[in-house]
């Protein structure tokens, strides 16, 4: 990071953790110069770069502020207060209808699932590929099984790096985080047992239940700080759960990221019932911060926590190359994959594994997590000018996704439908609930670079919203 990149990072922080809060003055140039021992130019430089992330805003004459429409200008969702005791999952056909209209290319992709294939270094990767499959021979076929060997020393690496020991023998690589995911949940349940699940959750992780035939005790979320401990705590002593499935960093669709102590109670919690917990990290790279998250599995001494992780968000979607740090389960998720899949492709798991070595993915990322942050501000700014002033979002540390709260009379179903007809998409609430809840609430993807047709779809929402 260049000097005037690190001035920007402290300034950032500031105004995401509420230090600088919106409408504020930031130090002036004099002052931040001494403050933070850099030259004018640097904090000159820093403004720019934060002004360009839509966080700050000059006033003529009087120097810069936090922009009033980034943070809490708009209030966040309320928090989730219903739980559910163990429902049957049904919402596969609510799922798949609401995705296959969400294809048309021609469509404002509020509503997909990925970001924009521009932010990734398809033809860099496309190079590592070409170099790799080159050497590819049969006698390194054999790998095929527990994964590509050099992938799997650059994973551990960066697991190093961030602060997690973990042995290379406890990974195994699977096609894409899904494939994790699902291994996971049925090394460890039956068909008919109970699983903690969030309330919303990933509509994913709903359809896994529904097709392994497994009952969702649905945990509230807090819009910003996670799975709510005490209706964990509480679930735990009423009811024989075999199995969390939960989201401690970036939960999608919430954006909420637990706080550290939280997910030191949430791990004590695993160990005092014994209860495997399945963590899903796929957005762990995305996160604006200066810092990298912590996973629950940095504090896991007991293997009881899988942590799942993939390249599809932050380096090479399309690829399908994802894994579990397994802990105590490896075996029996590497023998479940043997049975089922057998492996990823070689060759994408060689061009990511040589991509890590020599592609320069730290300098990527970097970039990456800078356009996020941009466009989630263009985003949240855009709503704030053309949504009713009813309406609730969150703000999260990271991603691409903004989840949005409005009245109840406000039909996310219907909103989706009426969107769709005008070439918007949109997510709408109830494909991420067990039980059908969040009728009035969507997600909505930043992930794609903001321009005039993104700020006309803000505003022709906005109209249909306040329609209702
Ligand atoms: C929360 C969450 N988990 C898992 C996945 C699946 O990841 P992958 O594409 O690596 O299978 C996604 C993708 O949308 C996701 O949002």
């Amino acid at each position: 990071m260049k000097r005037y990149e690190q001035f920007a990072a402290v300034i950032a922080e500031k105004i995401r953790s509420g230090l600088l809060p919106p409408g504020q003055k930031v130090p002036s140039v004099r002052m931040a110069s001494q403050t933070y021992s850099v030259s004018p130019s640097t904090v000159f430089q820093g403004y720019y770069l934060l002004e360009d992330r839509g966080l700050i805003q000059a006033r003529p004459r009087s120097g810069y502020y936090v922009r009033e429409t980034t943070a809490r200008s708009m209030d966040e969702p309320n928090p989730v207060q219903r739980a559910s005791d163990g429902t049957e999952v049904g919402v596969s056909e609510l799922i798949f209808s609401v995705l296959s209209s969400l294809k048309d290319p021609n469509t404002v992709p509020f509503g997909s699932a990925f970001p924009s294939p521009d932010l990734y270094p398809l033809a860099r990767l496309g190079r590592s590929m070409a170099k790799t499959v080159r050497y590819l021979d049969s006698s390194r076929l054999s790998d095929m099984t527990t994964g590509h060997p050099e992938l799997r020393r650059q994973i551990a690496l960066r697991y190093m790096n961030s602060g997690v020991r973990l042995p290379m023998d406890e990974l195994v690589i699977t096609n894409g985080a899904m494939e994790a995911l699902n291994l996971c949940l049925q090394c460890v349940t039956q068909p008919g047992d109970l699983v903690a699940i969030e309330a919303p959750a990933f509509y994913a992780c709903l359809q896994v239940l529904e097709r392994l035939k497994l009952k969702a005790v649905e945990i509230p979320v807090h819009p910003r700080d996670g799975v709510n401990q005490m209706a964990l705590a509480d679930a735990l002593t009423r009811l024989p759960i075999k199995a969390f499935w939960f989201m401690s960093n970036l939960q999608n669709p919430l954006g909420a990221s637990m706080k550290d102590h939280a997910k030191a109670t949430l791990y004590g919690l695993l160990e005092q019932h014994q209860v495997p917990l399945i963590e899903d990290d796929v957005y762990a790279e995305l996160y604006y911060g200066t810092k990298p998250p912590h996973p629950v599995k940095s504090l896991d001494r007991s293997g009881l926590v899988m942590h799942c992780g993939s390249f599809s968000k932050s380096l090479a979607p399309g690829y399908r190359v994802g894994w579990v740090a397994g802990g105590r389960y490896t075996q029996q998720i590497d023998r479940l994959k043997l049975m089922t899949t057998l492996s990823p492709s070689l060759p994408a798991q060689a061009a990511i594994a040589d991509y890590l070595q020599y592609g320069g993915y730290d300098r990527h990322l970097h970039k990456l997590r800078d356009t996020l942050e941009t466009q989630q501000n263009a985003m949240l700014a855009a709503a704030a000018r053309y949504f009713p002033c009813d309406t609730r979002v969150n703000q999260p540390l990271g991603g691409y996704f903004l989840w949005f709260e409005f009245p109840e009379r406000v039909d996310s179903l219907k909103l989706f439908e009426l969107a769709l007809a005008q070439g918007i998409s949109i997510t709408p609430g109830p494909i991420f609930s067990a039980s059908h809840q969040h009728r009035h609430c969507i997600r909505l993807n930043c992930g794609h670079r903001w321009d005039k047709r993104s700020e006309d779809a803000m505003a022709l929402l906005g109209r249909i919203i306040a329609s209702f």
